[in-house]
C-alpha cells in the first residue's frame, strides 16, 4: 500500500463549538484549514494571476472538470503537463467533478445508471459524462484533489427521487474509485448527498465512509434553500465524517455561512461569488457589500474597506475604482476581484487565530455586528 495523495492533520478543536484547526498535507504543499479556495473555473481566477493569488494568502483553488473538458480539453492541459503547469500554479488545485455543472449549466440532461447525457452549453452538442470518465479526465488534468461524480438533486425534490439518487450516487461513487488511476498523488472525495433527509444524509455518509475515500465532500447545500435548512443539515452530516479525514462544503462562501460551516466542523470552501460580484463593481467590506459604481463614491478618495490592508485598499480609492468601472476599464474589475478574494481569505485566517485564542464565538458575533448581519 503506498500512502495517500492527501493526509488530514488535527491540530485542535474547540471547546465550545464544532471547529477544528487542522492542516491538509497535498502533492502541491501543505494548506492551514478551516482554508476558503478561489474559483478558477477555466484554470484561471478570472483576472488574478498567480503570482497575486499566492501574495493574498490562497494556497489551494478550485477549478472544474466539465469545462476544462469542453474547452480545452484534458489532452491538451496532459500535454501542457498537467493543470498546475498550464496554469503556472504550483500550489494546490482541487477539481469539481463535472457533475452539478452538467445539472446546472446544460440543457436537455437525461440522467441513466451508466451516466448523464447532456448537451454541451457552448455548441448544443450531445455529450455523455459518466463517473469513469469524470475521473479519467481528472486523472489527465492532475489536481491534488479530486471529486467524485455524483448527482445533486434540488433541495425540495421528493423523498423517493432522493433516496435513489443517493443510492446511484454511492454506486456512482464506487465505479469512480475503480476507475481512479493513481491514488498516491491524486486524493478522490466521496460526496454526501441527501438533500434536507436526515436518514438519506447518514445512509450516504455510511455508504461512503466504508469506501475510505481521504476526504468527504458535503454536497446538494447553497442550492437556494434558506439558511436555516443549511444549518440544519451541516449540524447532523459534518458529525457522520470520520474525525480524521477533511470536510469541505462545496460551493459556500459567504462570510456568515463561512462561520456556520467552521462552528459545524467544515475545514474546507469554495465559492465564485466574491469574484463574480467583484465584476460588476460589488466589494465586501467589513461593514457589508459596497457597490462601488454609485454616484456617492464619485469623490470619495478613501479605499474600498479602510479595514483592509489589501494591495488594492493601500493604493486606490473608491473615486478612482468607479472610475475604472464607469469607463469599462479592465483594471477596475481586477482591482475589486483581488480586494474580494483577500477579505474572504482574510476572514478565514482570523477564524484560524480565532480558534487558536479561544474566542470563535466572540469574533463571529463582532463580525456579524459590523458587517450587518445582526440587523434587522
Ligand atoms: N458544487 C456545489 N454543490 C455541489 C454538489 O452537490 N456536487 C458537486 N459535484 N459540486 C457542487
Ligand atoms: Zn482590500
Amino acid at each position: 500500500m503506498s500512502e495517500p495523495a492527501i493526509k488530514y492533520r488535527l491540530i485542535k478543536k474547540d471547546k465550545r463549538t464544532g471547529a477544528r484547526l487542522g492542516e491538509i498535507i497535498t502533492p502541491h504543499g501543505t494548506f492551514p484549514t478551516p482554508m476558503f479556495m478561489p474559483v478558477g473555473t477555466l484554470a484561471t481566477v478570472k483576472s488574478i494571476a498567480p503570482e497575486e493569488l499566492e501574495e493574498m494568502g490562497a494556497s489551494i483553488i478550485l477549478s472544474n472538470t466539465y469545462h476544462l473538458w469542453l474547452r480545452p480539453g484534458e489532452d491538451i492541459v496532459e500535454e501542457a503537463g498537467g493543470l498546475h503547469k498550464f496554469m503556472n500554479w504550483d500550489k494546490g488545485i482541487l477539481t469539481d467533478s463535472g457533475g452539478f455543472q452538467v445539472f446546472s449549466l446544460s440543457d436537455m440532461r437525461r440522467i441513466e445508471e451508466e451516466g448523464v447525457h447532456f448537451r454541451n452549453h457552448l455548441n448544443g452538442s450531445k455529450m455523455f459524462l459518466s463517473p469513469e470518465k469524470a475521473i479519467n479526465i481528472q486523472n489527465k488534468l492532475g489536481p491534488d484533489i479530486m471529486m467524485s461524480f455524483d448527482e445533486c438533486p434540488p433541495f425540495d425534490e421528493s423523498y423517493d427521487y432522493v433516496k435513489k439518487s443517493v443510492a446511484r450516487t454511492s454506486r456512482w461513487a464506487e465505479r469512480g474509485l475503480k476507475a481512479h488511476a493513481n491514488p498516491d498523488r491524486q486524493g478522490l472525495f466521496g460526496i454526501i448527498q441527501g438533500a434536507g433527509f436526515k436518514d438519506l444524509r447518514e445512509q450516504s455518509a455510511r455508504d461512503l465512509v466504508a469506501m475510505d475515500f481521504p476526504g468527504y465532500s458535503i454536497g446538494g447545500l447553497s442550492v437556494g434553500e434558506p439558511k436555516a435548512e443549511m444549518n440544519r443539515v451541516l449540524e447532523f452530516t459534518t458529525p457522520l465524517i470520520p474525525e480524521n479525514k477533511p470536510r469541505y462544503l462545496m460551493g459556500v462562501g459567504t462570510p456568515d455561512s463561512f462561520f456556520d460551516g467552521v462552528i459545524n466542523g467544515v475545514d474546507m470552501f469554495d465559492c465564485v461569488l466574491p469574484t463574480r460580484i467583484a465584476r460588476n463593481g460589488t466589494c465586501m467590506t467589513h461593514k457589508g457589500r459596497l457597490v462601488v459604481k454609485n454616484a456617492k463614491y464619485e469623490r470619495d478618495f478613501g479605499p474600498i474597506d479602510d479595514q483592509c490592508n489589501c494591495y488594492t485598499c493601500r493604493n486606490y480609492s473608491r473615486a478612482y475604482i468607479r472610475h475604472l468601472f464607469k469607463s469599462d476599464e479592465t483594471f477596475g474589475l481586477r482591482l475589486t476581484s483581488y480586494h474580494n478574494l483577500y477579505f474572504l481569505l482574510e476572514v478565514m485566517r482570523n477564524i484560524r487565530q480565532a480558534i487558536l485564542d479561544d474566542n470563535l464565538l466572540e469574533y463571529r458575533e463582532a463580525f456579524m455586528e459590523e458587517y450587518g448581519y445582526n440587523k434587522p
